[in-house]
């Protein structure tokens, strides 16, 4: 069977959804479960970005040394070189360079011809061919391009070395048809196409981002760009894990394979959903809640007497444990490693006493600490590294009598301790206002939800929240058994990628 490489750009456009922003722990982090789970290539972000995105990449490129490590580059020089020189470390390293094609992007946005377009795709393929034999070269918004003119840029950029021809449905507009067609035009006409492998990376707009990649994969296409969960630029990429399985399910149909350890995916889905604090949908395909459970009476009375009469996928095959192991108070620090390991998590030794100081903190409140509830607390002391602002104390009064009141105590940048107090409408919003007394950054927040992680009344609850300064979406989360608390620590953590975004930039 042919195998499909599998692109993974959580990193780099699933990053890109409005409000996804992971700090370069983070990221790292999800590159090395990424590399667990068995990813070809991670696409790690775009170094021209930022101080910081540069440093992201770099940090990959020197700690992930199993997948192939890429970075993505407009064409133009300045990209180039920053994604060479970020990439420097890299054991396998590639650059990703992309310009428009369609007439509808070079008339109104780039207000190039044809004939300078081809110029440059092909000038600046050759320059990333300077830093890497692996080049690969994208037409962006290639499915509304002229065929014809695709075929002409892919000869050339083939011709200037590029290794692999990515085709993307930039806008999500392709039909699975359609999209078919043309790469089955793209291995008729480009007479070197041989050279190189051709991979497609399309976007959920009208809800086909999967189902044109599966299309594509029946024409020739032996790469597919992918993410976790889905996300990605406004309704997102092809869900990784859900080609993934398409494939491992249907050989009769694929005849096809993938390196994908796909017992390593539910950890990878919730790993990415944690530190990006995108939810993922109950009934999403793969990983959603209820993905594998049975409501009705003749479904279960069928899965009981044999599980393939309504189960074409066994849950433990894309790692859903069987059953959940349930952690206490006399648990120590062994079984406390074991199950952070089996959950994907490898934390240095500092951060393994920091988690296991709140797992101990939380078996006090809590009898039983589930998966989920050691996820939340990880996601938390995560969260509160190399933080500006750091909690440190809360206290609210409210009730239905009275002016419901928070006094807050912060640690700052400067490690100075501020206190200061508020009366505000409710108790999440006196201590918000008390936070604005001392951080003093204007934004406005746009969303606001509590969940809890598990069943019962002893349950941590999870506080997302997004605000918004100089139109830059920033997500907060913040979980503790006091949901009051919980809210103060997620408008912390979104104040502090909002500082940490504009330190950045100022420093760029
Ligand atoms: O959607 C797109 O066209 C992209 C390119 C950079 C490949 O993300
Ligand atoms: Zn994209």
């Amino acid at each position: 069977m042919d195998k499909v490489i599998i692109f993974d750009t959580t990193l780099r456009d699933g990053e890109q959804a409005a409000g996804g922003t992971l700090n370069n722990r983070e990221k790292l982090e999800i590159a090395r479960q990424l590399e667990k789970l068995g990813v070809d290539v991670i696409e790690a972000g775009t170094p021209v970005n930022s101080h910081a995105e540069f440093e992201a990449v770099s940090l990959i490129a020197r700690e992930v040394r199993k997948p192939i490590i890429c970075g993505l580059a407009r064409a133009v020089p300045e990209d180039i070189d920053r994604a060479g020189e970020a990439l420097k470390d890299a054991e396998r390293s590639r650059i990703h360079v992309f310009l428009s094609s369609s007439d509808v992007h070079l008339v109104y946005q780039l207000k190039k011809s044809r004939q300078e377009i081809l110029e440059q795709a092909r000038e600046m393929v050759a320059r990333a061919k300077k830093y890497v034999d692996d080049v690969e070269f994208s037409p962006m918004d290639a499915s509304r391009t002229d065929p014809e003119y695709i075929y002409q840029i892919l000869r050339a950029v083939i011709d200037a070395g590029a290794t692999t021809v990515n085709i993307p449905d930039t806008v999500g507009y392709a039909t699975p048809h359609e999209f078919g067609a043309l790469i089955e035009g793209i291995f008729k006409n480009v007479s070197n196409i041989s050279k190189a492998v051709v991979s497609v990376h399309c976007h959920n707009d009208l809800g086909m981002a999967v189902a044109n990649s599966l299309e594509s994969l029946r024409h020739g296409v032996r790469q597919i760009e992918c993410t976790i969960n889905g996300i990605g630029e406004r309704a997102g990429n092809a869900a990784l894990e859900e080609v993934v399985m398409a494939i491992k399910t249907r050989p009769d149909f694929f005849n096809l394979t993938t390196n994908i350890d796909t017992t390593q995916i539910y950890r990878t889905s919730r790993m990415v959903s944690e530190l990006t604090g995108f939810p993922v949908q109950p009934n999403k395909a793969i990983v959603g809640a209820n993905a594998f459970r049975h409501e009705s009476g003749i479904h279960q009375d069928g899965i009981i007497k044999m599980p393939i009469t309504y189960e074409i996928i066994e849950p433990q095959s894309v790692g859903i444990p069987s059953s959940s192991l349930v952690l206490g108070k006399l648990s120590g620090r062994h079984a406390f490693r074991e199950r952070l390991a089996e959950l994907g998590y490898n934390l240095s030794s500092d951060d393994f006493s920091r988690a296991f100081t709140s797992f101990k903190e939380l078996a006090e409140k809590k009898k039983e600490i589930t998966d989920k509830d050691i996820e939340s607390l990880v996601a938390e002391e995560q969260r509160t590294i190399s933080e500006f602002y750091h909690l440190d104390r809360l206290q609210v009064t409210c009730g239905d009598r009275g002016i419901p009141t928070a006094a807050v105590r912060l640690t700052g940048p400067d490690g100075q301790v501020k206190e200061d107090a508020a009366l505000g409408t409710g108790p999440v919003d006196a201590v918000y206002k008390a936070i604005n007394r001392i951080v003093g950054v204007p934004n406005v927040l746009t969303e606001f939800s509590v969940n809890s992680v598990t069943e019962g009344i002893d349950a941590i609850g999870e506080v997302l929240i997004r605000i918004e300064s100089g139109g830059v979406t920033y997500t907060g989360r913040g979980a503790n058994t006091d949901v009051i608390v919980a809210s103060g620590k997620a408008y912390i953590n979104a104040l502090n990628r909002l500082l940490s975004a504009q330190k950045n930039h100022s420093a760029a």
